[in-house]
């Protein structure tokens, strides 16, 4: 995921763009550079790597001092990660310098029309050949906003391009189709970024860019058109998230920040949304009460983490509305051509409000005429932009690759738009919403008790650091929550970890259990369905008894799993369909001391991105 800083404004150029760059890098990149306008001619620095290696080159060869720039870090795509295939790239003249994140389907077609006219290409991108186009374009115009008006008409993809040209020393220009391009606004300075962290320690007045607009940024003001030139409506917004919020706060890494600022984004999620009476006040949901009540299916897409939030979802949606409920992988989704109608109510679950797998999968329901309704934690991005209604988590920017504290409020928001179903169609009583809102408030409290018991969870972990393979059990709501706890091994401590329902054991996994393997048992609560609670046990010791080490998650007072578990998790009694919301914390924690104690990079796990605006 690419992250792109552009400025104009009395500050020095170069220090606005690198510090921004900096607050983008848990994005993910591989190589990053920087241009700058100045003495009527523009100058740029680029390098492989990380931000450390163009700040040596920006030593070892000073641009010179300029108030207009731009800057880019890569996640490479189309070209290896390096010096010569990182953003900006360049005409041949010098000229224009351009910026670009996302992917330009015809670049192929574009490079070769432009060779035969004799420009030269240096690299293997496919964003070098907008920095010829703008120069051909701007020959003409002698207008960048409108050159790249006209650029952006002929490109075919996903693309956020920031551009600038020596001719129009005051004058940045950005343009958006598909991916993240936010504006912000100072005091006689302007901004433009993949992410509001990259501005907010200077302003947090900020404009969301939406489908097929460019925006031309001068010192006194900012222009949005389409890119048929019409000027564009823009929705301005106060970014709350303070630039402190984006720091580590004390801690190590942002991934144990956020762990730690679950009982807080749980909080949060629910503010304002719970009236006097206890009842659900969910107005900002803009699909009517009379269209909830025609809806006869719901459809959960996600990935990653978020699709397991809507696994979890699925329980409450139909145990609470009795709405059938499927949950997709989003990059599955449109390509088994799902049955979708206006009835059909697709639930979009994402953190970034950018995967483009999730992005295109609500793309395909909107087609087949269903409504969508998104479940986001980022302002003004793509995603919810392009539903029909959006249901915000306040988790605030979660910058750890490895979600957390949004996986949980994600949970949070799944379960009030299942209450607020169940509300409008009379499938919940008044009371029986209220008893389940008030176990919600409780929640937030149950983490944080549960985040005061982990040290002996680290201490498990660090002595887990040369195993191979954790296996993942649980059942009912239980199950998403092992597919979690395996996930979060396998991006964090690069081991192989697998999670399974409890009940599939014996139809194949139990061939894995082997002396002193490390097996993570999710229990159910044993108040609810002591059924499910005792199937349970029983694999709890069909697998003790084949030599596994058992690590059981288990409520306060469940006394039967005890004399099977080799290490017992304790975790505050919750009612079986918010249980994830306390089970999942000492999964997050162990995933994070076990990254730690092999010695891995946690907030930026290798091969992984903050956010996958690729398909
Ligand atoms: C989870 O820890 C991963 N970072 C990843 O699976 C993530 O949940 C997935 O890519 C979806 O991202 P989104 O919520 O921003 O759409």
């Amino acid at each position: 995921m690419c992250g792109i800083v552009g400025y104009v404004g009395p500050q020095s150029a170069l220090d606005v763009v690198v510090a921004g760059l900096k607050r983008l890098e848990y994005r993910g990149y591989d190589s990053a550079g920087v241009a700058v306008l100045a003495d009527g001619g523009l100058a740029a620095a680029k390098k492989a790597g990380k931000l450390v290696n163009l700040e040596k080159e920006l030593v070892d060869r000073p641009l010179p001092a300029g108030t207009t720039g731009l800057g880019h870090t890569r996640w490479a795509t189309h070209g290896a990660p390096t010096d010569v295939n990182a953003h900006p790239h360049l005409d041949n003249a010098g000229r224009v310098a351009v910026v670009h994140n996302g992917i330009i389907e015809n670049f192929a077609l574009l490079r070769a029309e432009l060779a035969e006219r004799g420009h030269v290409l240096a690299s293997d991108t496919d964003t070098e050949v907008v920095a010829h186009l703008l120069a051909e374009e701007f020959a003409v115009t002698a207008d960048l906003a409108e050159a790249m008006r006209l650029v952006c008409r002929r490109l075919d993809g996903a693309f956020t391009l920031v551009a600038v040209h020596a001719d129009e020393p005051d004058v940045v220009v950005g343009a958006r189709r598909n991916s993240p391009l936010v504006v912000g606004v100072g005091e006689g300075e302007a901004f433009l970024a993949s992410d509001v962290a990259a501005f907010i320690a200077h302003t947090r007045s900020a404009i969301e860019l939406g489908q097929d607009q460019v925006v031309e940024l001068r010192r006194d003001g900012v222009t949005v058109t389409g890119f048929d030139g019409r000027p564009a409506d823009v929705r301005s917004y106060h970014v709350d998230w303070d630039a402190s919020a984006a720091e580590k706060g004390g801690y190590d890494y942002f991934m144990l920040k956020e762990i730690a600022e679950q009982p807080k984004a749980v909080a949060d999620t629910l503010l304002g949304r719970i009236d006097a009476s206890g009842s659900l006040r969910l107005d900002e949901l803009r699909i009517s009460a009379a269209e909830l009540r025609e809806v006869d299916k719901i459809v959960v897409v996600a990935c990653g983490t978020a699709f397991h939030a809507g696994m979890i979802a699925k329980y409450a949606i139909e145990h609470w509305t009795r709405i059938p409920c499927e949950v997709e992988l989003a990059s599955e989704f449109r390509y088994r051509d799902p049955i979708l109608d206006p009835r059909t109510l697709v639930i979009a679950i994402s953190q970034s409000g950018e995967t483009m797998d999730t992005l295109m999968a609500l793309r395909h329901a909107r087609e087949q005429g269903s409504k969508v309704l998104a479940i986001c934690n980022t302002n003004g991005s793509t995603i919810p932009r392009e539903s029909d209604a959006v249901l915000y988590t306040h988790a605030g920017p979660e910058v750890a690759v490895a979600s957390t504290k949004a996986f949980l409020t994600q949970l949070v928001a799944c379960y009030l738009v299942a209450l607020y179903l169940g509300q409008v169609r009379g499938t919940k009583w008044g009371d029986e919403i209220h008893v389940v809102i008030r176990d919600l408030s409780q929640i937030s409290r149950a983490v944080e008790r549960v985040l005061g018991t982990m040290e002996p969870v680290r201490k498990l972990a660090r002595s887990l650091a040369d195993k191979n393979t954790v296996l993942f059990l649980g059942r009912h709501v239980g199950y998403p929550v092992a597919l979690e706890g395996a996930l979060k091994l396998k991006e964090l401590a690069y081991m192989h970890a697998e999670g399974f329902a409890a009940g599939e054991l014996k139809h194949g996994p139990i061939a894995l259990i082997e002396e002193d393997l490390p097996v993570v048992v999710v229990a159910p609560s044993p108040r609810a369905r002591s059924v499910l609670h005792d199937k349970i046990v029983s694999n709890i010791q069909e697998i003790r008894a084949r030599g596994a080490r058992t690590i059981v998650i288990a409520e306060e007072g469940d006394e039967a799993v005890a004399p099977y578990a080799d290490h017992l998790i304790r975790i505050p009694a919750t009612p079986t369909l918010l249980q994830p919301l306390v089970a999942t914390v000492p999964l997050q924690v162990f995933a994070c001391e076990l990254a730690t104690a092999r010695g891995n990079e946690v907030d930026q796990p290798r091969n992984l991105a903050k956010s996958v605006t690729v398909e």
